[in-house]
Formats: C-alpha cells, sequence, structure tokens
C-alpha cells in the first residue's frame, strides 16, 4: 500500500478527514486541532471503490473516509503551488485606456432584478477593478443602497456616505473645483477601504470628468522598466496622514504591496496626504525618485479610462487597485447650492467577492 494517498502527506489527510469527530456535521467547522497530530503519522489505504477511499493512519489508528472526486479536485489545485490569487495581479485583467473604451456597465433596474446582471457587474469589479451603474435613482441616500446590494458600508469619520460638492470652507480638496489627480481613497487608514462607490445625483455643465486608472498595470510596467524604484516601492513603508479636529489618522504601508509570493496585490497613492518621509540622505532621495517616476507613470494618458458620470450614474471600483482622477470644474456661484454634487461611499472587497460567490453557487 502506498505511504501517500494520492500523493497527500498523511497529515495534510488526517487534518482534513471529514468524520463526525474531526469535523462538526452541524457547522461543518473543524474540531480536531492540528496539535493532536502526532509528528511521522503513517497513513494506508485500507479500502476503496469508485466514489470513496478509505485510509487508516499509525500510530493513532484513525480512519478517515474520502470522496475521491474531493481528493482529484484538491489534488488539482495544490499543483504549482496552489491556485492563483484572486486578491493578486494572478487573479486580474490588466488593462491599459484603450482595452477598455469604457467600464463594465450595467442598467440599475437590470442590476436590481437580476442576479446574473448583478453577479457580471460584480464579476467585471473583481476582475478589471470597475464597474459603471447607470440609470440609478437620482436621490441623496441611493449610493448606501447601492452598496447593500453586495455588501456592507464602511463607516468613517466622514460618516456613512460623504459629499462631494464645493464647500464654503473644504478641509479636503475633493470638497473644492480643483482638478484632482489620480489617487487610491484614505491611504492613512489601516486597512484601507477596498471597494468605494461615487454616485452622481448633479453633474458640472463643463468639466469633473472622471478618470481611472489600472494601478496593477502601472505597476507591472513599472517592474518592468525600472525594477530598482519597483524594489523600493515595495519594500519601503511610506506614512500617510489625515487630521481634523475630530481625527487623527496615520498608516505606514509601501506604495505597492506585494503578496507573500512576491506578487502585486495592492497600490495606494494620494500626494495630497503623504508626510514626511522618515528616511534620510542618499535612501530618502532614491525613494522620492522612485515615488516620482511612479507619480510620472500613474499620469500618463495611455492609463487613464475617461468617463463622464451624469446623474444616476455610480462607479464602483476596487481602492487597492484602480486609482480615481477627476477634471476641474466649473466653480458654483455660491457654494453649498453647487451644480456638481456626488455622494460616496466606501465597501469591502471580500464581502463583494461573498455576495459574487453565493450568486454563482445559486447560477
Ligand atoms: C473623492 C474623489 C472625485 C470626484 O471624493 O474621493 O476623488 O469626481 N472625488 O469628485
Ligand atoms: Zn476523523
Ligand atoms: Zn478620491
Amino acid at each position: 500500500m502506498t505511504p501517500e494517498p494520492l500523493g497527500f502527506p498523511a497529515v495534510w489527510l488526517r487534518h482534513n478527514c471529514p468524520c463526525p469527530d474531526c469535523r462538526d456535521p452541524v457547522t461543518g467547522q473543524r474540531l480536531l486541532k492540528i496539535t493532536d497530530i502526532q509528528n511521522g503519522l503513517v497513513a494506508t489505504v485500507t479500502a476503496q471503490d469508485d466514489t470513496e477511499i478509505a485510509v487508516t493512519f499509525a500510530p493513532d489508528g484513525h480512519r478517515s473516509v474520502f470522496r475521491r472526486d474531493w481528493l482529484a479536485a484538491q489534488a488539482l489545485a495544490a499543483r504549482d503551488g496552489g491556485d492563483p490569487d484572486p486578491r493578486t495581479e494572478d487573479g486580474k485583467v490588466l488593462w491599459r485606456a484603450a482595452d477598455l473604451p469604457a467600464p463594465h456597465t450595467a442598467d440599475w433596474a437590470a442590476y436590481s432584478t437580476d442576479d446574473r446582471v448583478r453577479a457580471d457587474c460584480l464579476d467585471a469589479v473583481a476582475r478589471y477593478g470597475c464597474a459603471l451603474l447607470r440609470g440609478a435613482p437620482v436621490s441623496p441616500g441611493t449610493v448606501l443602497k447601492i452598496a447593500g446590494t453586495f455588501g456592507y458600508v464602511r463607516e468613517t469619520n466622514y460618516g456613512r456616505l460623504f459629499d462631494v460638492r464645493v464647500e464654503p470652507d473644504p478641509d479636503n480638496l475633493a470638497f473644492t473645483s480643483r482638478e484632482i489627480a489620480p489617487h487610491t481613497d484614505n491611504p492613512y487608514r489601516d486597512p484601507v477601504p477596498t471597494i468605494q462607490l461615487l454616485h452622481c445625483l448633479r453633474d458640472a455643465s463643463a468639466g469633473g470628468d472622471t478618470g481611472l486608472v489600472d494601478g496593477f498595470t502601472a505597476a507591472a510596467v513599472l517592474r518592468a522598466v525600472d525594477p530598482e524604484s519597483f524594489g523600493l516601492l515595495t519594500g519601503t513603508p511610506v506614512p500617510f496622514g489625515y487630521v481634523d479636529k475630530e481625527t487623527e489618522l496615520t498608516a505606514r504601508q509601501p506604495l505597492i504591496s506585494l503578496s507573500p509570493r512576491g506578487r502585486i496585490a495592492a497600490v495606494r497613492y494620494n500626494d495630497r496626504s503623504m508626510l514626511p518621509l522618515r528616511l534620510a540622505g542618499a535612501e530618502a532621495e532614491a525613494v522620492y525618485a522612485a515615488i516620482g517616476t511612479w507619480a510620472r507613470l500613474l499620469a500618463r494618458p495611455e492609463f487613464l479610462l475617461r468617463l463622464r458620470l451624469s446623474p444616476g450614474d455610480c462607479v464602483i471600483f476596487d481602492n487597492t487597485r484602480v486609482l480615481h482622477a477627476r477634471t476641474a470644474f466649473e466653480a458654483p456661484v455660491f457654494p453649498g447650492t453647487g451644480e456638481r454634487h456626488l455622494q460616496g461611499c466606501y465597501a469591502d472587497l471580500d464581502g463583494l467577492l461573498s455576495t459574487l460567490a453565493v450568486l454563482r453557487r445559486r447560477q
């Protein structure tokens, strides 16, 4: 008898035993503790038919019965170091503006009644990092309802939702009519909100167009053309901060984060809230130069997907991957009564992926 049935080590089989002593039949959660497994365990196939395979372990004498199809699926997943991590570049479709004339677009009426339309839209956020809903109600608070179709709103110091319009006494450039260069939101938070929504209630008569940049594409280009800068950006924590009367947030993270396997997993960039680097001399110069290279790359027109939000449109994007921008617009005569008005909120990508998985299970 083979000591490693189907190539799985004995400890792997023992840890994944599906019997009711090892796994609670009601919750499906594991009861067995890994500390209960002895070192040097040996597994022997003691019975098998077309659908199942029984294994007995020595020295503890435990017996496990596995379904063959389940083992085969596990064997496939373990090959080549496992499935591509869906949160990294390996699980994404990277794009430049020319590859994607517009984000995946769905009509609100179809999205809210047809699970398939909703699943396709969430899939676009997962794989392309963005999607656009058109024709949602043009009423305040709708953005929260949209977030609720795939997850939970992530409340912050800005509230459950935030209004983006010209304010008389702004504490954020977003609340002026100025251009905003491509950025990710809230890099001063750890963890950052991983999903952002922007819903248009009123557009500007001129300007205020939205831009989206695939930060994973830009990071992959940087890795190819300037590996030294890429190495500095993945290896140097950069401090970000936000302060107002009620709030004092800081976080230190690299501008490009890699997965444990060294794949591009997240980007963050926001000129407005970067704090002074805690570096000196030549090291500081090298890191500032790398950040400049990164910023110039992100600003390349080839990466910028431009779109214009009309009232009722809502863009949903992965704030750990896709940077967003807007062009300057005509300022209203009386701040606060301004013409352009967006409402935004945050949510999380894990919840979106969960909703997508459940929708797919039903289909
Ligand atoms: C924001 C932002 C862009 C816009 O509020 O985070 O970047 O289109 N707004 O006003
Ligand atoms: Zn068991
Ligand atoms: Zn923003």
